[in-house]
Order: structure tokens, then sequence, then C-alpha cells
């Protein structure tokens, strides 16, 4: 007869409760860990401040617009000057 923690002897239901119990934590902690690891990810992304990624285009030098006149502008932005900004984009 196998004994518990608590000393006393355990019959077959209280054993298949343990393991159960056992099991429930396991499947805690990894969903805790997964929870946990979420969050981080979310909390790294929301420090980038480029957030909606337009530097992902306008960080390229090449990106130009042609004014109906032919004029070439640039919408280049600097990621350094995108990153001491005031507004945040
Ligand atoms: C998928 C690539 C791409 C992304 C991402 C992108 N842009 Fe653009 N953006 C362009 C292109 C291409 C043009 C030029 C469109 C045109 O020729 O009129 C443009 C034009 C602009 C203009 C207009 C410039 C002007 O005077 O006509 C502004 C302002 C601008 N983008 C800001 C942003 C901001 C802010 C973001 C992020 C929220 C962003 N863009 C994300 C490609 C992108």
């Amino acid at each position: 007869m196998p004994v518990g923690v608590c000393g006393a002897r355990l019959t077959g239901r209280d054993l298949k409760h343990k393991m159960r119990m056992r099991r429930l934590l396991i499947l805690l902690t990894v969903a805790l860990a997964a929870g946990a690891a979420v969050l981080i990810l979310t909390y790294t992304n929301s420090l980038a401040l480029d957030e909606n990624n337009c530097l992902s285009c306008h960080g390229s030098k090449d990106l130009v617009k042609t004014t109906e006149t032919g004029r070439k502008i640039s919408l280049y932005v600097s990621e350094e000057r995108v990153n001491t900004a005031a507004t945040v984009y």
C-alpha cells in the first residue's frame, strides 16, 4: 500500500486524484511559462519606436515620389531622427 505525503495510506482513488493534481500542476506551469513568454514578447515589441514599421519602406534612401510637375521628393526618414523625435509615429 503506497503512503502519501502526510503518512496516510492512500486508496486507489486517492492515488488517481494525486496523479491528476500533479498533471494539473504541470499544465499550470506550462501555461504560466507560455503566458510569460507572450508578455515578454509584446513588451519588447512596445519598446520599438517605429511601432507602425514605417521605416520598413521609409528607411530606404531610394524611396522617392514624383510630383505632377515631375519633381522628385525623397521620402527617406532617418531612423536616428525617428528615435529622437518628439512625435511618435
Ligand atoms: C509599404 C511601404 C510603406 C510603409 C510601411 C509606409 N509608407 Fe509612407 N509612403 C510609401 C510610399 C511608396 C509613399 C509615396 C506615395 C506617393 O507616391 O504619393 C509614401 C508616402 C508617405 C507620406 C506622404 C509624403 C508626401 O508628401 O506625399 C507620408 C507622410 C508617409 N508616407 C508617412 C508614413 C508613415 C507615418 C508610415 C507609418 C505609419 C508610413 N508612411 C509607412 C510607402 C510606405
